[in-house]
């Protein structure tokens, strides 16, 4: 199977079989990341950031660089004009002619399926708006593979901002493929997850719905922090209602499975305390370095070197 060419905008355009075959790239990534590696040489990446990314953005530019392959691109927090429709093809239809992949992050939802459908070169979303984030989610899926060398079977409790947390929704979908996953859904009520993607996922996994964290905590294996995404809110008033609404402690985890991991896609806010970095439980740090290895296989996938 080849996904030369590809696009990555959802995690919904995808079958399981080819997010394995992105698993196994990574894999095959983290010799070539410790040693460097020639396979995109001459090879290069356009980013466009049209919101702000630490992250995503340094961790495609070193995946980039370690296969031997550049990087051009811009970050702009909060583009003006860039954000119409119209403008962004044209900057799709310049860049594309500078580079053999692009990487979009922008605030409005659709913006990557819009370049994706422009661009003759691929595109790999890295975020749009509240509504998907699919690098995130395969890298979130990596860890857990990892971490317990397989999916299946897992039982994983979302915590935070289930409704503007666009990780969390491209993670639900991929977990939704490997059917006897769990999901435990913990929000307060104006963060619930949207009910489209809830019926979605809800078609093939179990899932619950909840606001107690304590509660489930003994049961889980994975507890996926998230960030209440205060940018994305309409109304001031709105965010303050809900600010602060979960922090998992070092306490708190003498309740949680022994073998149970701790992930944030990280930046953390004030939702997992500092405490917890030292416990046998947190993985967000090493979740980083999986990160690195799943961009530099993704890249090596839609560009057709491995
Ligand atoms: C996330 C994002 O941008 O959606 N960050 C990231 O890419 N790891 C999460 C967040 O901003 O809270």
């Amino acid at each position: 199977m080849s996904l030369e060419g590809r696009d990555i905008i959802s995690i919904r355009d995808f079958t399981k079989a080819e997010l394995e075959r992105m698993l196994s790239a990574a894999d095959l990534m983290e010799p070539l990341a410790k040693r460097g590696s020639e396979i995109l040489k001459g090879k290069i990446m356009a980013t466009l950031f049209f919101e702000p990314s630490t992250r995503t953005r340094l961790s495609f530019e070193s995946a980039m660089n370690r296969l031997g392959g550049s990087s051009i691109g811009f970050a702009e927090p909060g583009g003006t004009s860039v954000q119409k429709g119209e403008n962004l093809t044209d900057t799709i239809k310049v860049v594309e002619n500078y580079a053999d992949v692009l990487v979009v992050r922008h605030p409005l939802e659709g913006a990557s399926r819009l370049a994706g459908e422009v661009a003759n070169v691929p595109v790999i979303n890295a975020g749009s708006g509240s509504e998907e984030h699919p690098t995130q989610a395969i890298l979130d899926i990596y860890t857990m593979k990892r971490e317990f060398g397989s999916i299946d079977g897992l039982k994983v409790a979302m915590v935070g901002d289930l409704r503007y947390g666009r990780t969390v929704h491209s993670l639900a979908y991929a977990l939704s493929l490997y059917k006897n996953t769990k999901l435990f859904l913990i929000s307060p009520e104006l963060l619930r997850m949207r009910r489209e993607v809830l019926e979605d996922i809800g078609k093939n996994i179990e899932v619950e719905e909840g606001r107690d964290l304590k509660k489930i905590l003994p049961e889980v294996d994975v507890i996926y922090m998230t960030r209440i995404q205060k940018e994305r809110f309409a109304d001031p008033a709105e965010y303050e209602s809900v600010k602060g609404s979960y922090r998992l402690t070092r306490a708190d985890l003498k309740e949680a499975k022994e073998g149970a991991i701790v992930m944030h896609p990280l930046p953390r806010v004030d939702e997992v305390d500092y405490d917890v970095d030292s416990t046998v439980h947190a993985r967000y740090f090493k979740q980083v370095w999986y990160g690195l290895l799943v961009r530099m296989g993704l890249l090596a996938l839609v560009l057709g070197a491995v």
